[in-house]
């Protein structure tokens, strides 16, 4: 199952590209959904019919679905949830904040993307479409199974399962409820599920992000930097779209600004997401609607194209070994040095970029070494291991 994830700043498009490469996908032949998991969703709206949290059939080959996040964080994180807000609480919380401190933003929607791992591994479609959020919340949703690692990790210490019988008399001692084992099995399950799906969504061959934005300086940087933590976080990056471009039919002088911003930016997003492909997207005179403008907007952008194919495949993490040494190699386009911070601690290396951190396990042949060097070339960051 072919898998696109549209992201991009908000309002850029990425709603109305998810669903025109959905119909597009469907004329092609292949058996599409298009789904949802930004919680403000607006993918009926877009195709003009009613969508709801399942799938459903609203033309040949093509299935639409709104993801219900609020019954996905439900279904896998209600016991977790219900556990830990009685620990906050037993730690002095109040109820309504322990509840509150229970749940990380971003989880929601990361538990929306469950739902495709399982469509995944049924093969129930050739192409799925996903219509994210904005890339803030987007760039979090993905950063998630890294922080849910890392939570459960230390929070329920997964090897060291309290055994039932010191359960009681360690609770009685220590005044902090321990987890039982529906909430360790729930846990354990969920633990998989997640790495399950990153492992999905990070396999270039076959998953990709694809990045939205108006040719214009706010759009631009934003999108910069999304593609730079979607890399820094292992997830692939095959092609981006220019959209609402003014067409050559504006001959009103009054656009004449505004088609030289948009060409001084096409010129500069080419750069920056260099060798990725771009398409365009012109400025239709009309929203863009129904699955019959839809198809108009697909045709715009695609042309001839198939665009379930994958564009781009390489991974934006690699590493390599010379002279005995692993290199580790980030492509993080326009960060800045001084925005970068890089460390090892225990079996894990420790990457910040702006606002956020990674935390990459490291290989047991790397375990034991220190970082030589860490240098910037170009955008791509170089971490060197040796001892
Ligand atoms: N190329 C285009 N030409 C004309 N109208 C367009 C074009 N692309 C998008 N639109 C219109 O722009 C509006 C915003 O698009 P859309 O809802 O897809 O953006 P979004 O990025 O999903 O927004 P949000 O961040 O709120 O989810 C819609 O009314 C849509 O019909
Ligand atoms: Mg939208």
């Amino acid at each position: 199952m072919r898998i696109i994830l549209y992201t991009g700043k908000g309002g850029v498009g990425k709603t109305t590209i998810s669903a025109a490469t959905a119909v597009r996908c469907a004329e092609l032949g292949h058996n599409t959904i298009v789904m949802s998991t930004d919680p403000a969703h607006s993918l009926a709206d877009s195709l003009d019919c009613k969508v709801g949290g399942r799938p459903k059939k609203i033309a040949e080959n093509l299935s639409a679905e709104e993801i219900d996040v609020n019954e996905e964080l439900k279904r896998n994180w209600g016991r977790i949830q219900k556990y830990v807000t009685k620990f906050l609480k037993s730690r002095g919380f109040e109820e309504l904040i322990a509840e509150e401190f229970a749940v990380f933003p971003g989880m929601e929607e990361l538990f929306s993307l469950l739902k495709l791992k399982d469509y995944y591994e049924k093969q129930a479609y050739d192409v799925a479409i996903i219509d994210c959020a904005p890339t803030a919340s987007t760039v979090r949703m993905l950063s998630m199974p890294d922080v849910i690692r890392w939570y459960m990790d230390r929070f329920f210490d997964i090897e060291r399962r309290i055994v039932k019988t010191v359960r009681p008399i360690a609770e009685r001692i220590t005044k902090v409820p321990f987890p039982t084992d529906d909430v360790y099995d729930s846990v354990e399950d969920l633990f998989h599920k997640v790495e399950g799906m990153k492992e999905i969504l990070t396999n270039p061959a076959n998953a990709s992000i694809r990045l939205v934005f108006y040719p214009e300086k706010m759009v631009i940087k934003e999108s910069q930097r999304a593609y730079s933590y979607l890399n820094l976080f292992g997830f692939t990056v095959d092609a981006v779209v220019a959209n609402r471009i003014y067409p050559e039919e504006i001959d009103d002088a009054y656009f004449d600004r505004w088609r030289a911003v948009q060409s001084k930016y096409l010129a500069e997003a080419r750069t920056i997401f260099d060798p990725l492909p771009m398409f365009v997207g012109k400025l239709f005179d009309r929203e863009m609607v129904g699955l019959k403008l839809l198809h108009s907007l697909a045709a715009n952008i695609f042309g001839d194209t198939d665009p379930a194919t994958v564009f781009y495949k390489e991974p934006p993490i690699k590493t390599k070994r010379s002279d005995g040494r692993h290199t580790m190699s980030i492509h993080l386009p326009g960060t800045h040095k001084k925005d970068l911070n890089v460390w090892v601690a225990g079996e894990e290396l420790i990457i910040e970029v702006g606002n956020y951190r990674r935390n990459i396990l490291l290989p047991r042949s790397l375990a034991k070494t220190d970082i030589v060097e860490a240098k910037f070339e170009g955008d791509t960051l170089n971490i060197t291991f040796g001892k």
